[in-house]
């Protein structure tokens, strides 16, 4: 995760994520379910500025980057499982605020946080940007308290957060298992992406509730060898998410997205973790950035195009 640091506060750049591969093996007795993916970090992110207090409440301010505030105020009633694009929780309901909250029980602290989100990665969308955002202010929060913990306990409590926490804590691309928060880092060259956001979020209980899990693992490796070697046309071919059709059940959105991505010349296209956003691997940033122009004048929804972040 980038930094800045300033006099008052430090800047952190929380990065979306995407799966290139997500099968779902088995349900746990836990609630949970067995998965196998590959994620990659992307190259959009929320801002969160953190500042250290010596009262001890956490104070949290969040608001939509231009534009996506805009859309989600135009947007018509939608059913209650869609979560709307603007549908932010503050305080205790927002994964950020008990983010801190958990750090700061773990560590026996008494200090406090000002903390203000600017949010460029939708909601509901299967992009990590709350996951991404609570990452960010365990970073954070271990500078500014001045903790120093080692990156291994922060990860900890990451995993308790959520699924998705411990990739976004570590960033670049990784391979992950258990419930999600078992990683291990895979080195990927970059890859070119157009991500869509309908104008609907999806639950990702709901997903998975709605998920037949599969009897055999086949496992990322095809993918992984391909991509190692640079070879993202025919790695194309083997991107994976179990969870698209359930998601497909839930909303037209996806296989309206599907149909769109498929009249393109991209190299492939799939729906990013529990959805509801789609997304295709294109040829080349310029191939990416032009269909994103394209695609934005189809009025389907928050249009961008990224790369993925490569770890250092
Ligand atoms: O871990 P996270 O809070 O992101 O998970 C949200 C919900 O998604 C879980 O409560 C569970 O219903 C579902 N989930 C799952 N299996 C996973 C990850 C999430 O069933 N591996």
């Amino acid at each position: 995760m980038h930094f800045r640091r300033h006099a008052t506060h430090l800047e952190i750049f929380a990065p979306a994520k995407i799966n290139l591969f997500l099968e779902v093996l088995a349900r746990r007795s836990d609630g949970y379910h067995e998965i196998n993916t590959v994620l990659s970090a992307l190259g959009i992110f929320d801002t969160l500025k953190f500042a250290a207090t010596d009262d001890p409440e956490i104070v949290l301010d969040c608001r939509w980057a231009h534009g996506l505030a805009a859309r989600a105020a135009a947007k018509p009633t939608v059913p209650a499982h869609e979560l709307p694009l603007d549908q932010i929780p503050l305080g205790p309901k927002n994964l950020t605020w008990q983010a801190a909250q958990l750090l700061r029980n773990r560590a026996g602290i008494s200090m406090g946080a000002r903390i203000s989100l600017l949010k460029r990665i939708p909601a509901a969308a299967g992009l990590g940007g709350a996951s991404s955002d609570a990452a960010a202010v365990l970073l954070a929060a271990n500078i500014a308290w001045r903790l120093n913990w080692p990156i291994e306990k922060l990860a900890a409590i990451a995993a308790d957060l959520g699924s998705d926490v411990p990739f976004l804590l570590a960033g670049g691309s990784a391979v992950a298992t258990g419930r999600g928060e078992r990683l291990s880092s895979v080195r990927l060259p970059p890859l070119h992406v157009v991500i869509v956001k309908p104008p609907v979020g999806l639950s990702t209980p709901r997903v998975y509730a709605a998920c037949q899990a599969r009897a055999t693992a086949t496992g990322p490796d095809a993918l992984l060898q391909l991509l190692v070697a640079g070879r993202a046309a025919l790695a194309a071919q083997h991107l994976v998410n179990d969870l698209q059709p359930p998601a497909a059940h839930l909303t037209p959105w996806i296989e309206k997205l599907r149909q769109e991505f498929g009249r393109q010349p991209v190299l492939g296209h799939q729906m990013s973790g529990s959805g509801s956003s789609y997304f295709a691997l294109c040829r080349s940033a310029r191939q990416a950035r032009r269909l994103a122009a394209t695609l934005r004048a189809r009025n389907i929804g928050w249009v961008s195009y990224a790369t993925t972040e490569v770890s250092i």
